[in-house]
């Protein structure tokens, strides 16, 4: 199995913006458990974060019949984009979406994420560990 994790605008500041909410963990150290815990389970596994949504948008068409599934925290880009949706409707694998905080306890524009119409399933508000349930979730 091949994963791909793919982080939205503003995570590379992780461990530095709002930790409060979003945990002093940074991109880094949730990487590296993925790449440890993808490594003990036989799974390879890339990762790509951007605060560019047009290159987020190529980085998922590359991933089209390359890659078997996406684990993706769209940050902001879960509330406004339809393109990214439709960029995730033509991919074919598996696709779950994470979030660090429960995006349902914050400000209303957060309850809404266009991309949960697409993804297999959703996890939110389990912190970095979100990332790891997926991971486990898609390689059982
Ligand atoms: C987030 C929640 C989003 O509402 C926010 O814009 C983010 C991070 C999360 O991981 O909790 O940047 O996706």
């Amino acid at each position: 199995m091949n994963v791909l994790v793919l982080n939205g605008p503003n995570l590379n500041l992780l461990g530095k913006r709002e930790p409060d909410i979003y945990g002093h963990e940074t991109l880094a150290d949730i990487e590296n458990a993925l790449r440890h815990r993808a490594f003990n389970e036989g799974v390879e596994i890339d990762f790509f974060q951007t605060n560019h949504e047009g290159a987020m948008l190529d980085r998922i068409h590359d991933a089209r019949a390359r890659v078997d599934a996406i684990i993706i925290n769209p940050a902001a880009w879960s509330h406004t984009s339809v393109a990214l949706l439709d960029a995730l409707k033509a991919f074919e694998g598996k696709v779950v979406e994470v979030h660090l905080s429960n995006i349902h306890t914050r400000e209303s524009f957060r309850h809404h994420s266009y991309i949960s119409s697409r993804a297999d399933g959703v996890i939110a508000g389990l912190g970095s560990f979100g990332y790891l349930a997926a991971l486990d979730f898609l390689t059982r």
